[in-house]
């Protein structure tokens, strides 16, 4: 009977695909008349709530969590990305917040941010939202180069992008939901209600500092770096200006100057980074790159990764100027 089940569902999945294929063919071709989105028969949006056998789950205090299907669906290929067993069914009925022998014991925390996933040989990988978003940042380019540089705290405020305030979610419904019994038309409508609330971040504005900063602290065999900061700035926030999934997580103003100004307090002021790295090995922190190597790692770390064509990593000239001419080197 289960078998059947998933058979038939499976059929229904062919089906689906096959329609994502034709509307994301060629362009021009089929484009013109595709729907929207596909209509998968899940909620445009919906509020995920800590399901539990137990009667008072949410024992965390964490808030429930909106989810956009219909954003999901456009930007991921595969239903089964997610819906790893093939049943469209809600995670829930397999993975709930203790766990349980239909998902493995894999508990709803593991299901949605496990990140150390073993790869499945025989078949597909599940994939948390998490692991799923991680992979996202680490393989785009347009995110890549930042993302090498930048190792993310997931702090609170990264909690909140998730478990959210939904506003007049009452006692009774948040009870209703952990069980798994609230009624669809509600947890969308708190869903919109809650997704109206929140403002797209606005960064800040790189035209409004230095356009080009001088970094000339080790200035000997070379001469300064002008370094066209404002314009890199600009330049990759054009990259990833489409980006749903950046402008949610990006979540404070300032988030993406700490990718070069890092371990100190979001501020359009930050310390030099002369402040904490030290020309020669500093004792205190031996594994600290010194200045030199702070500043290489930082600047090829992020070209490497956003493969920049210019200036390449052995195209001193590219970087270092005035002094290289004077000295004829
Ligand atoms: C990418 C989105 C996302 C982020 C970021 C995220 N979570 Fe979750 N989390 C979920 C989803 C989805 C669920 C399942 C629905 C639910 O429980 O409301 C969940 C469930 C949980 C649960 C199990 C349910 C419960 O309430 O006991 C815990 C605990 C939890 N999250 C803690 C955290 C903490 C702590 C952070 C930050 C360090 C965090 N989450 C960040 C999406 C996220
Ligand atoms: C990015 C992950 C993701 C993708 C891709 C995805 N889904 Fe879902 N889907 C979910 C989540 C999460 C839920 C809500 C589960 C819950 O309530 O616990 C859901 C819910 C559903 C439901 C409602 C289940 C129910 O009984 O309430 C259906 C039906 C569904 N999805 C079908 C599809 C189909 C068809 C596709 C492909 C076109 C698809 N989904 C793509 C994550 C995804
Ligand atoms: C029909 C039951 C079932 C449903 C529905 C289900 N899962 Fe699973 N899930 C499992 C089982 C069983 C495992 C363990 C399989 C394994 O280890 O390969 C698992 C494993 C996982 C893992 C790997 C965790 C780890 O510890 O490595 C993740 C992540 C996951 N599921 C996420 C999801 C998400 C997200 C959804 C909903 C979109 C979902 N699952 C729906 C049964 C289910
Ligand atoms: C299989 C991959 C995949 C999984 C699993 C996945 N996501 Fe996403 N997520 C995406 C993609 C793709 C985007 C859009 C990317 C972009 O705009 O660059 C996105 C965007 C988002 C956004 C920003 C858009 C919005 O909805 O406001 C949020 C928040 C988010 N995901 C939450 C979740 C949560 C919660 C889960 C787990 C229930 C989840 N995601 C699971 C791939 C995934
Ligand atoms: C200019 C640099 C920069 C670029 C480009 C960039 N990010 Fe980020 N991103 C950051 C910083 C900084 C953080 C915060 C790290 C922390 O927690 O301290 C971050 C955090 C995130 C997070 C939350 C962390 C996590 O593990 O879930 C997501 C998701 C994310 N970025 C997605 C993207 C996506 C998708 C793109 C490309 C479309 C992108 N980012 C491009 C700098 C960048
Ligand atoms: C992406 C740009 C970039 C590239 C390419 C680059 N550097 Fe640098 N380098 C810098 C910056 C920025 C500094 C710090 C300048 C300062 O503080 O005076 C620096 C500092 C130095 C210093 C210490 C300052 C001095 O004048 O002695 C040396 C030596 C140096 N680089 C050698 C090299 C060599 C050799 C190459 C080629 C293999 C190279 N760099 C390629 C950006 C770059
Ligand atoms: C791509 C990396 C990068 C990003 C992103 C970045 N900066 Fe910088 N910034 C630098 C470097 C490198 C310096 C030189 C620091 C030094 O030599 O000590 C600098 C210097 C500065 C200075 C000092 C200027 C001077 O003349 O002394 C200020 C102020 C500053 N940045 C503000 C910001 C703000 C605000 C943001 C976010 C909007 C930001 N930066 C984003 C790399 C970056
Ligand atoms: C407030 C102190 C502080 C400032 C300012 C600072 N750094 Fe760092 N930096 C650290 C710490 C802490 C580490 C991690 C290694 C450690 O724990 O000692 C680190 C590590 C690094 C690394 C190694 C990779 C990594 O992320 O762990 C690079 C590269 C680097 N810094 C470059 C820079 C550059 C370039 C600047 C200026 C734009 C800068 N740092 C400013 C404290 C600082
Ligand atoms: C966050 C990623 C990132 C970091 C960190 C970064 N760059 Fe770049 N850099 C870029 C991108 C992207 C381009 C291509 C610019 C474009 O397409 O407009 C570029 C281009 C350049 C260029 C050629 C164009 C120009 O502006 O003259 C130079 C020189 C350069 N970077 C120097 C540096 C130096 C020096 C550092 C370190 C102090 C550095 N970059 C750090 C992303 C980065």
């Amino acid at each position: 009977m289960r078998n059947r089940t998933k058979l038939l569902l499976l059929t229904a999945f062919a089906i689906a695909g096959a329609a994502c294929l034709l509307f994301r063919g060629p362009e021009g071709t089929m484009a013109a008349k595709a729907p929207e989105h596909i209509d998968s028969g899940a909620l445009p949006m919906q509020v995920l709530f800590p399901v539990s056998e137990k009667p008072n789950p949410g024992a965390q205090g964490m808030k429930p969590v909106v989810f956009n299907h219909k954003i999901h669906e456009a930007k991921v290929q595969e239903c089964e990305s997610c819906h790893h067993t093939g049943d469209p069914v809600p995670c829930t009925t397999c993975h709930t917040v203790e766990g349980s022998r239909e998902g493995n014991f894999v508990t709803l925390d593991r299901a949605m941010h496990a990140t150390d996933i073993r790869p499945n040989k025989n078949g597909r990988t599940p994939q948390s939202c998490v692991s799923c978003h991680e992979k996202l940042y680490s393989q785009r380019k347009e995110c890549a180069g930042c993302h090498s540089i930048v190792k993310p705290t997931h702090n609170d405020k990264w909690c909140a992008v998730c478990h959210t305030d939904i506003p007049n979610l009452t006692k009774e419904q948040f009870a209703k939901g952990a069980a798994g019994k609230l009624d669809p038309e509600v947890s969308q409508a708190l869903a919109e209600a809650a997704t109206a609330q929140k403002k797209p971040v606005k960064y800040t504005d790189p035209t409004k500092m230095n356009y080009r900063v001088v970094i000339d602290s080790l200035v000997d065999k070379y001469g300064p770096n002008y370094f066209n900061h404002a314009r890199h700035i600009v330049s990759v926030e054009r990259k990833i200006k489409d980006s749903v999934l950046a402008k949610a997580f990006h979540s404070t103003p300032e988030i993406l100057c700490q990718t070069c100004h890092h371990h100190s307090p979001a501020t359009t002021n930050p310390p030099k980074c002369a402040s904490c790295h030290r020309a020669t090995i500093d004792k205190e922190h031996p594994g600290r790159p010194t200045l030199k190597a702070a500043y290489h790692l930082q600047c090829m770390g992020c070209h490497d990764g956003m493969q920049v064509k210019r200036p390449k990593k052995q195209d001193c000239i590219g970087c270092h100027k005035l002094r290289v001419a004077e000295k004829g080197e």
